[in-house]
């Protein structure tokens, strides 16, 4: 456990990197266990109602191919997904009002009947959507904060509020979710101390998973001149955040493996536990393209649950069978 200052100090100082991966590492073996959690994600609309200054997706971005899987297909992605052994599947989306809460309700319902634990991502919804959502079936919620400092928030996310942000995230804990949050490292402007703060907050909300990712700028966005995130400071947010919530789900997020082509191992060995292979099939991965060069997006499902679990199993990890539940409650 840090503090603060700790913590700015650590993000500032590369000398002492070996030690904080493993550090985070035993801390992750001690609390979560070897096995890693794979959850089959389906990238189901990348049509989206905001204008996030660094999202591929945004709405003002026409130059995008946009998409949309209606419940028939969405279902036979996920059937196949649980066929192929995933326990949990994550269904993510731009904030696209097509899909009202009859229409998700009635996804969540069907899916359920697979026997699987459903992970949602879809922006910021009413109470009473979540609420709908909740009773359906939908067992957790994935929606990252991106940054805590207001300003830079404010400035990243045009026609956005942050207090709405926080509100979100309040309700899906009232309902009972799983809460998953987390932050972009490398927006212009971040400092360590927002990077601290971020990693503070993860803890006072009692997030029961944080996924991190560095920042990569997409040429057809406003912030296509900026420099990237950094690969390592990333890692070293992740890592942080391990220290901080020692039992709680971390993914080994794609955005890493594309800064890194080894990035979700390194991950895995520097406090990550989950990794979320996409079982959509090539025609819809190259179009949700929130930042450019994304792994994967010529591969098929089959491809990526075998190649992801041999490396997995090269670095002498096991490959999860149950739900994977935070705080392991099965
Ligand atoms: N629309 C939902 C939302 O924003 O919560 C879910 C989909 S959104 C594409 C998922 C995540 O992609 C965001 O939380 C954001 O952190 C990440 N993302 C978007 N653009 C990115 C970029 N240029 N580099 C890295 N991550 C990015
Ligand atoms: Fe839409 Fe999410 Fe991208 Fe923002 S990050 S533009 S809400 S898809
Ligand atoms: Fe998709 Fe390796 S995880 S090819």
């Amino acid at each position: 456990m840090f503090t603060k200052s700790e913590i700015i100090e650590i993000l500032k100082d590369d000398s002492k990197n070996e030690w904080l991966f493993a550090l985070a590492d035993k801390i992750r073996r001690d609390n979560v266990g070897d096995s890693v959690h794979l959850r089959g994600l389906i990238e189901f609309s990348n049509i989206c109602r905001c204008s996030c200054k660094y999202c591929g997706l945004r709405s003002s971005n026409k130059k995008i191919n946009r998409y949309r899987i209606l419940k028939d297909e969405l279902l036979h992605y996920a059937k196949s997904a649980v066929k192929m052994g995933y326990k949990t599947l994550v269904l993510q989306s731009g904030e696209d009002v097509y899909y009202t809460t009859d229409k998700l309700t009635e996804i969540i319902r069907e899916i359920k009947k697979f026997d699987v634990a459903l992970t949602l991502s879809v922006g910021e919804r009413s109470f009473e959507d979540y609420k709908a959502f909740k009773e359906a079936g939908a067992d957790r919620y994935l929606i990252r904060i991106e940054t805590t400092d207001r300003n830079l928030y404010s400035k990243m996310h045009p026609n956005m509020s942050f207090d709405n942000r926080i509100k979100c995230l309040k309700d899906l804990k009232v309902l009972g979710y799983e809460v998953g949050t987390g932050c972009l490292v490398g927006l212009p402007e971040q400092t360590y101390e927002s990077l601290a703060d971020d990693i503070l907050f993860f803890k006072e909300i009692g997030a029961d998973m944080v996924g991190i990712g560095p920042f990569i700028p997409h040429p057809d966005t406003p912030l296509k001149d900026e420099n990237k995130g950094s690969f390592i400071l990333a890692l070293k947010v992740m890592a942080l955040t391990r220290t901080m919530l020692p039992d709680i789900n971390i993914p080994a997020t794609t955005a890493m493996e594309t800064l890194n082509p080894n990035g979700r191992i390194i991950a895995l060995q520097s406090g990550a536990n989950v990794v979320m292979p996409n079982v959509t099939t090539s025609e819809y991965r190259e179009k949700y393209e929130i930042y450019p060069n994304k792994i994967c997006i010529h591969e098929n499902p089959d491809k990526c649950r075998d190649c992801i679990s041999s490396k997995i199993q090269s670095i002498g990890r096991t490959i999860s069978t149950n739900y994977g539940f935070s705080h392991n409650k099965e």
